[in-house]
């Protein structure tokens, strides 16, 4: 089982994944993490983020690894743990141009692919991002596409990460949401096939609910 689930940020996407997994004993994957683990180690090593030679010629040097508990998920980079440095105002501003460059996409592509299909148990994953359904898992049983409005958004994001400007919150996640939509390659698209959610005036457990429901429908 492959639950392939994309959105825009601050949509819910990593609560609903992390509730879907633990509630149906899946593994979990957050790809937007390895993308910003790439972008905190562009930043340490003095990569110019908006030049893509410069980030295309490195991205194959960073060692990624990522935990898949859904309880507990890690990221190392080169073997320290970032969980929290990737969360920084400093990797947040930076990691879209980062994720536009095609040789950084197919690197976390190779690494993504090798996860979800590695020989564990539980062998089943919830995998979210911004090109699972579309790109990386295409024939994924289940696909779904998260959004909400911009302001729930940036409530739930303000409210997360303690951060007091809304507006600026705001103003922060429709610059991603450009960026993430207009990329030339593996752009923010809802995949065919996936279903189309609109958590806004939902709580979390009633779409943890909804998904769950969905993927037992096509079964574990
Ligand atoms: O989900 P997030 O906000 O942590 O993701 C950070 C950035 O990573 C997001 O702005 C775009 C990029 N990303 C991507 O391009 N493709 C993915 N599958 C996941 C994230």
């Amino acid at each position: 089982m492959v639950v392939a689930v994309d959105g825009t940020s601050g949509s819910g996407k990593s609560s609903t994944c992390r509730g879907v997994a633990t509630r149906l004993g899946l593994r979990y994957l957050d790809t937007g993490a390895m993308f910003r683990a790439m972008t905190w180690w562009m930043l340490e090593h003095g990569v110019e983020v908006h030049d893509a030679d410069a980030v295309a010629a490195r991205c194959d040097e960073p060692v990624i690894e990522s935990g898949t508990d859904p309880a507990a998920p890690t990221i190392t980079v080169d073997g320290v743990d970032v969980a929290a440095a990737i969360r920084t105002d400093a990797v947040t501003g930076s990691v879209s141009p980062v994720s536009t460059v095609p040789a950084v996409r197919a690197r976390l592509l190779r690494l993504q692919r090798e996860i979800i299909a590695a020989d564990v148990e539980p062998a089943g994953i919830v995998v979210e991002g911004r090109d699972i359904g579309s790109v990386v898992v295409p024939d994924a049983p289940v696909k779904l596409y998260l959004t909400a409005d911009a302001s729930a958004r940036a409530s739930r994001r303000a409210a997360e990460q303690g951060a007091a400007d809304l507006a600026a919150t705001e103003r922060l996640l429709l610059s991603r949401d450009a960026i993430d939509s207009g990329r030339a390659t593996a752009p923010l698209v809802m995949a065919d096939g996936a279903v189309h959610l609109d958590t806004t005036g939902h709580t979390l457990d009633e779409v943890i609910e909804l998904v769950v429901g969905m993927v037992d429908r096509v079964g574990t």
